[in-house]
């Protein structure tokens, strides 16, 4: 069961983390001190990266685990899983958010010269939000422990 054990706190950890980087993010954009600034970038892309291994961690070790029945390729077919099908399919989109705000982000700094990515970077990166949304309804549906007090509480302060 280690590995299930293991698999399902990544899960809890990363979206814990992606809260933080939301909420941090937010908190940049309506700053004006560039030091603090400075801060709070270092802090919602400490949280971003963090939540991202804690993500990989956790689909590589759901996919390994012999507990249940879930196949690389829901990655590619989010509605095809053989467990929780829907809440799979949650959790798949809320990868594709968080994957496509981080390459953007990468992107950023090479294609910035270009107007066009310029302008809608912002667009782009609000897909990391909606990651974020989607992974708690994930968490929601999904969870082994989604109905217990401390489950909840964390789900719902996220
Ligand atoms: C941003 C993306 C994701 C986040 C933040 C996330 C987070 C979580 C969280 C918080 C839980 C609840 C843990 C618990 O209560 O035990 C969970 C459960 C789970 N997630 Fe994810 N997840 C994500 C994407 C995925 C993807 C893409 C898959 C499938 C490949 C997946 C498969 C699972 C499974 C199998 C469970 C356990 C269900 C159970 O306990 O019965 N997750 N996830």
């Amino acid at each position: 069961m280690t590995l299930w054990y293991v698999a399902r706190a990544a899960g809890v950890v990363a979206m814990i983390m992606f809260t933080v980087a939301a909420a941090v993010g937010i908190l940049t954009s309506g700053n004006r001190s560039p030091e603090r600034r400075f801060w709070l970038q270092y802090v919602h892309r400490s949280a971003a990266v963090t939540g991202l291994v804690l993500l990989t961690a956790h689909v590589i070790a759901v996919i390994a685990d012999a507990n249940v029945d879930i196949s690389p390729t829901v990655l590619l077919w989010p509605f095809g899983s053989g467990y929780r099908p829907f809440a799979m399919a949650v959790g798949a989109l809320a990868l594709y958010g968080v994957v496509l705000a981080t390459l953007a982000g990468a992107a950023r700094g090479r294609l910035a010269q270009y107007a066009a990515f310029a302008k809608y970077w912002r667009s782009i990166h609000i897909a990391a939000s909606v990651g974020w949304l989607l992974s708690i309804g994930h968490a929601l549906l999904a969870g082994t422990d989604r109905g217990t007090p401390w489950m909840l509480a964390i789900t719902v302060c996220c």
